[in-house]
Formats: structure tokens, sequence, C-alpha cells
């Protein structure tokens, strides 16, 4: 087992090992003295965990009541919230009482809110069940919903009590979500760490390795939660490939195309066109697309360049002029570089040479 500290302004443990799941009650206890707990699960996870993680609370002393959402991006709004907080009301959960994430990063920032929002804020444990859930959302207490108008654009700051990320429940995520958390995982490595790099390259994401690779990307993560919180400096690094990701995300409109593979691209894109200016350190873009690939990421994508960044300028032309994109100095180390949007389209225009 792996535990790590975040020392945010309210400090509290992750714990990275197989078989959590049975020990989430008595290791809830630990940290909070309620009565109530309220499981919140999607329909994909609950058959699978639902009852065991009950069990577990049941065990612990507490009352507990699992709350049910359609699995999907589509859940993650203000009306499920909403039923979150009739359950909340219906088992009169007090100050004190518990609220338990169980689930992938819909599940986690939807059950992150509803506890930073319910009775102004109570206490909310984590348990990260995809890839992307135990090495990012899971780690940095941003929480929240999509609106019709934007992703993520209501929520708030709030750290869980307790993060359990117990890394036998991906034995049951389907392939391709498996994948899509492995891009998080490899930008991890290629902004922070080249050991962590080269281990990815040399081993696979299997029963073994899981812990080791899954420790080490919250290990980063929560340095740099730890050392820039609310996202003014530092934690701009967790952004590499992101600018392009999002961009590419929202031209499919959020459906031909997952996080994880808009991230790839990204990563691959932006890290080729750098190095061609000369700001990374050459072959970079060569062993950052080859681990991709061995993951099954892509590394390019048919639609037309000019087609997806529009979007992204027209959002950014509203926020100012510069845009603050994240290069490879060489792997395993990052940096930020602002930009006049309206030279962005130029910075990437070689990128398909650089990539073979
Ligand atoms: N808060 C943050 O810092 C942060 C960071 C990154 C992403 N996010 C958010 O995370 C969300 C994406 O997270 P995600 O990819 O985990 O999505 P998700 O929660 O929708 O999970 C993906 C799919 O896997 C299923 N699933 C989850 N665990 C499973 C398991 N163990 N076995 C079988 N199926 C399982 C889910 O039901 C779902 O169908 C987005 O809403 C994104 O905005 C938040
Ligand atoms: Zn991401």
């Amino acid at each position: 087992m792996t535990k790590l500290t975040v020392n945010t302004a309210r400090p509290y443990d992750i714990m990275i090992d197989r078989g959590l799941l049975e020990k989430a009650g008595a290791l809830s206890r630990g940290v909070n003295g309620g009565e109530r707990a309220l499981i919140v699960t999607d329909s994909n996870v609950a058959p699978f965990y639902a009852s065991r993680v009950v069990a577990s609370f049941d065990a612990a002393g507490y009352q507990a009541d699992v709350f049910i959402f359609p699995a999907g991006e589509e859940s993650k709004r203000l009306t499920t919230i909403s039923e979150i907080y009739a359950r909340l009301a219906k088992n009169r959960l007090t100050r004190g009482d518990l609220i338990v994430a169980l689930g992938g990063g819909v599940t986690g920032d939807m059950t992150g809110f509803a506890a930073a929002t319910w009775l102004r804020g109570i206490d909310f444990v984590q348990i990260p069940t995809t890839l992307l859930a135990q090495v990012d959302s899971s780690v940095g207490g941003k929480t929240g919903v999509d609106i019709p108008d934007g992703k993520n654009l209501v929520g708030a700051f709030w750290q869980p009590v307790l993060v359990l990320a117990d890394t036998d429940t991906l034995d049951t995520l389907p392939r391709e979500v498996l994948t899509d958390g492995m891009a998080e995982v490899i930008k991890t490595a290629a902004i922070k760490d080249l050991c962590l790099f080269e281990m990815l390259e040399n081993r696979d994401m299997d029963g073994a390795n899981r812990e080791p690779i899954i420790s080490r990307c919250i290990d980063i993560k929560r340095g740099v939660v730890e050392r820039d919180e609310r996202e003014s400096g530092e934690r701009k690094l967790l952004n590499f490939g992101h600018t392009l990701g999002h961009a590419l995300e929202k031209h499919y409109r959020y459906t031909g195309l997952t996080h994880g593979f808009g991230v790839a691209v990204g990563m691959a894109a932006v890290t080729a066109a750098s190095e061609k200016q000369g700001l990374t350190a050459v072959g970079t873009a060569s062993r950052l697309a080859a681990l991709l690939k061995k993951y099954q990421l892509p590394i390019s994508d048919p639609a037309p360049q000019s087609e997806y960044l529009s979007a992204v300028l027209l959002d950014k032309k509203m926020a100012g002029s510069k845009i603050d994109i994240v290069l490879l100095r060489e792997i395993g180390n990052a940096f930020v570089h602002p930009m006049e949007v309206t030279l962005l389209s130029s910075f990437l225009n070689s990128q398909s040479e650089a990539i073979t």
C-alpha cells in the first residue's frame, strides 16, 4: 500500500492499494465521526461495487444509503445535483455526516460539488474507479458540473477528507476508458518525471505495475496542487496538451472523441511544433509519439486544424490576447510559454512534418 498526504489548507490522505473497497468504511471512520453516509455512484459502477462499499460502511457503524445516477457526462449537471440534495434531505444528513463518491471523474466532480454546497460543506471521501479519476480528477479538489453553455462552468474548490484508489477496480474498466486515462498518465510523466516515462516505456499497465505507476502520478499531482492549490502558476503545467485537446473535443461536440484522445493529439502536436522551433530537445517529439502509440493513443487527427482551432481562438480572444501553452524542454521538464492567440496556428503549422 502507498499512502500520500496532501498538505492543502485541509490536509488529507490518499491511499493506493488493491482491495481497498472492503476497508472503505473503516478507513473513513478514521477521519469522520458521522452517523450517516450517502454513497453516490453511477449505473455502470453500482452493479460491480456498490453492495461491497455499502456493506463496508454499515460494518463501520454508518447508516449507509446509495444514490445511483445514469452513467455518462450527460448526468453531470445541476438536475442530478438537485436529486442528490433531495436524497440528502430525505436521509437528514447533517454537518458531521459523510458523502462518498464511488466512480469515475463524473461521479467525483458531481459528488464533490454536492458535498461542497450541502449545508455549506460537509466531508466527502473519493473512491475513484477509473484510471483518470485515480491519477487526476480525485486529487486537487476541483469539483463541479456542466451547464448548457459549457463544461465545468459551475463548481467549487473542495478537498476530500480521504481518497481511496483501489487498483483492482480497474479490472472491470472498458479498454477504451483505460486507454483514455493513459493519456493523463503519459502527460504527467512527460511534464515532470523522466523515470516514470521510462517505466511506461519498459513496462505495461498490468496488475503489479499499477500501484507504482498510479502512486507516482498522484504524488506528482499532489506536489503541484500543494504548491498551487488554486491554479495560479505551476498547476498550469498539468494543462500540457489540453488547449488543443479541448479544441478537438469541442469540435466533435464532446461525443466523437474522448478527452484523453484529444489530449494525446494535443501533446504530440505542440511537442512536434516546439521541437521544430528549437524550444524542445531534439528527439522528444518522436519519443513521446512512440509512447502514445504504445498505449493505443492517437498522435494526430483527421479534422483540419484551422477548423478546430477557431473555437479556441474565439474563446480566448474574449479572455485576452495571450494564451499560455505548455511545452516540454525535454521529457520530464515542462514550461509555460505565453503566446499571442493569433500566432497559435502558425506555431502549430509545421507539426505534421516532425511527427514520424
Ligand atoms: N476535477 C478534476 O480535476 C478533473 C480532472 C480531469 C477530469 N475531470 C472530469 O472527469 C470526467 C471524466 O472522468 P472519467 O473518464 O472517469 O469519466 P466517467 O466517470 O464517466 O467514467 C467513464 C466510464 O467508465 C465507467 N466506469 C467507471 N469506473 C468503472 C469501473 N471500475 N468498471 C467499469 N466501468 C466503470 C463509467 O460508468 C463511465 O461509463 C469529466 O467530467 C471531466 O470533466 C475532472
Ligand atoms: Zn485532462
